[in-house]
């Protein structure tokens, strides 16, 4: 592939919180794109040979964050990828600088009570089985609020199909990979 083509074709990284969409959402955008679709979550599971769930439990979120920067930093294809990445990844202090140095971002948002309802019953998410749900989503939105606002596009999902809000982050990646250097 020539640097010109390389250049019109950054991944996409679709960041958020949990159940804001980001894996259905970057597989339909994927899709439309030809591109590869890539859940880093997936893809830790796959390198590291154990579940997220499984990882907490055994060696603590710490450890599922550095497994988080490896991945990012050299676990993935650098091109034609729709990068769906776990709602913590870039609350990670540098995480941001990384993931904006390799391609557009756009953040998926939703309020508390649509992420509850999406991510209830989750095996994926040990840091929502805790007794409260509700308030552990509202103290992690707070806390990771002005990181998210600052990643890159922001896109709502509430009340929205996942088929609409594909298009719309389908548009923004094409006007900010036009002028992706
Ligand atoms: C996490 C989000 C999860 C997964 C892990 C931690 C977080 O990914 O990486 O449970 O810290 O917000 P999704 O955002 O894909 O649910």
């Amino acid at each position: 592939m020539s640097e010109v083509s390389k250049q019109l074709k950054p991944n996409l990284y679709l960041v958020g919180f949990m159940g804001t969409g980001k894996s259905a959402v970057g597989r339909s955008v994927a899709n439309r794109l030809g591109y590869t679709f890539i859940d880093s979550d997936q893809a830790i599971e796959k390198a590291a040979g154990r579940s997220i769930k499984e990882v907490f439990d055994s060696e603590g979120e710490a450890a599922f964050r550095k497994l988080e920067r490896q991945f990012i930093d050299e676990g993935h294809v650098s091109e034609c990828c729709v990068v769906s990445c776990g709602g913590g990844l870039i609350a990670q202090p540098g995480m941001l600088d990384l993931v904006r140095a390799k391609g557009p971002v756009v953040c998926l948002l939703a309020s508390a009570e649509t992420i509850l309802e999406r991510t209830k019953g989750s095996e994926k998410r040990p840091l929502l089985n805790v007794e409260d749900p509700l308030v552990r989503i509202r103290e992690l939105l707070a806390e990771r609020e002005p990181i998210y606002k600052k990643s890159g596009t922001e896109v709502l999902t509430d009340g929205r199909t996942i088929s609409d809000v594909a298009s719309h982050v389908f548009r923004v990646y094409r006007s900010d990979a036009r002028s992706w250097k």
